[in-house]
């Protein structure tokens, strides 16, 4: 019997981390793991117990732990705003420290998205449009936009005022139905969600933006608040950036038809991409883009919204205020972390190690495995991509993969479903990247070799 409520309650309890520094995770019993996912689900991107960011929060410690950001002024949240807006592109100038997590930070930026529409006099625009398989956190309005299999119970409690459209994935010629994981499109052109044999990349980008203004048309433009979607389609359908066109095509639409752009770089942002705003690889200009658990490398919770000033003096003239917000908001330790973090993207010019990195990784990947026949692609930019795999049982093998680099190996990858997604530390060196990949590389040939002894287990 234990007093904790356990998230899964039919598994045994996980093995206790005695140690995690840098890219490694050491265990109790003395097992050290090198984990290449920056902490399973992508946030540790400086690594674990960075000495530079403790320093930073025990020196904030030393002065005062956290004060009230509503009515206290702390200017190392200037400081830091300052930083990060210093790479936004297309007239995003300001940011709102809104909170502590990435559901937080969307569901913080959809509400914000209404209040300004209704400040403007258009109380109406309360309409989204999300797309399908994808992920924006774990409130309900956040789930709205989101369409992960497990929150599928929770329809019944779904907000309403969200429609959904296709999902950009240039990289399949069927749809993945979120439920079954399977092709039901039967190859028709207006129901194909994935790029169609004989289509061009533009013709894609058409069907797209076609969908999306006709959901616009049907929603009525007076009703129709923001466009949510992450900047890069994230690990479910594994880690696909938008064909050159698609976000400025949706900024026209924004345009023409008033709404807002929110975009949920949770996942692909704070440098991931090989540029800090995933955004900045295309060239359009959103209203809201939501950043949070790559902003510290977990060392303290953070979540922000970076916007444009016009917005203020909208709000200024209007409620005179920001209608929502959280205790902890601008939490004075997140704030010295990320400001280290910062600090450490700037001083050791880790965006650029990112983008030839992440183009070294992918190029030795695909020239060992191309001729394989369970590869199938690989996609993506900077230090988030993915290796998408086809044989019989896509998933077993992703897991089996994951299974024979954690226990031969001791190092930690991120392979289920049909993909193994990428998603390293920024601090890994060029022996760590060069170990994933031999290992790599060897397991997916020796698994794909010995497939009929794997197949049915
Ligand atoms: C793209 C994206 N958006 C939002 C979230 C939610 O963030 P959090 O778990 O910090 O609430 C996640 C979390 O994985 C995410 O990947």
């Amino acid at each position: 019997m234990t007093n904790i409520l356990k998230k899964f309650p039919n598994d045994p309890l996980p093995p206790t981390v005695a140690k995690a520094d840098g890219p490694y995770i050491y265990l109790k019993d003395g097992t050290k793991y090198l984990d290449a996912t920056s902490g399973w689900t992508s946030y540790a991107t400086l690594g674990f117990s960075h000495p530079k960011i403790i320093e930073a929060i025990k020196k904030q410690m030393s002065k005062f732990t956290h004060v009230d950001y509503n009515i206290w002024n702390n200017p190392m949240i200037e400081d830091l705003a300052n930083k990060i807006i210093n790479y936004s592109t297309n007239g995003l100038d300001q940011i709102y420290f809104g909170g502590t997590s990435g559901s937080d930070s969307v569901e913080a930026a959809m509400k914000l998205s209404y209040q300004i529409h209704h400040d403007s006099g258009k109380k109406n625009k309360k309409n989204y449009i999300a797309r399908i398989e994808s992920f924006s956190g774990a409130t309900l309005q956040g789930m709205s936009v989101s369409d992960l299999p497990p929150l599928k119970i929770f329809d019944p409690l779904m907000p309403s005022n969200v429609v959904r459209v296709s999902q950009h994935n240039p990289y399949t010629d069927c749809l993945y139905n979120s439920k079954t994981r399977s092709c039901e499109c039967g190859k028709d052109s207006t129901k194909c969600m994935g790029l169609l044999k004989n289509e061009s990349i533009e013709e894609y980008i058409d069907r797209n933006i076609k969908e999306i203004e006709e959901a616009i048309l049907n929603i009525g433009p007076d009703n129709l608040c923001a466009f949510v979607g992450e900047t890069q389609l994230g690990s479910l359908i594994g880690d696909i950036p938008a064909a050159k066109g698609y976000w400025e095509k949706i900024g026209q639409l924004a345009k023409k038809y008033n709404f807002h752009i929110i975009l949920d770089e949770v996942y692909c942002g704070m440098g991931r991409s090989g540029k800090l705003f995933s955004y900045s690889w295309d060239n359009f200009s959103p209203d809201f883009v939501c950043i949070a658990k790559n902003m510290t490398s977990g060392h303290v919770p953070l979540s922000a919204i970076v916007t444009k000033s016009k917005f203020q003096d909208i709000i200024a003239n209007g409620s005179g205020r920001i209608q929502i917000g959280h205790t902890f908001q601008g939490h004075s330790l997140g704030i010295a972390a990320c400001t280290a973090l910062m600090n450490i993207i700037e001083e050791e010019n880790l965006l650029k190690r990112i983008n030839i990195k992440g183009e070294y990784m992918r190029k030795i990947l695909k020239t060992e495995l191309d001729v394989n026949p369970f590869y199938k692609n690989i996609r993506g930019r900077g230090y988030i991509f993915s290796l998408e795999h086809k044989c019989s049982n896509n998933h077993l093998f992703g897991l089996q993969l994951h299974k024979k680099m954690k226990e031969d190996y001791k190092i930690i990858i991120n392979s289920k479903w049909h993909r193994t997604s990428f998603v390293p530390p920024f601090i890994l060196n060029d022996n760590q990247i060069d170990l994933i990949l031999e290992k790599f590389i060897f397991s997916f040939k020796y698994l794909s070799n010995n497939w009929n002894s794997y197949k049915n287990k």
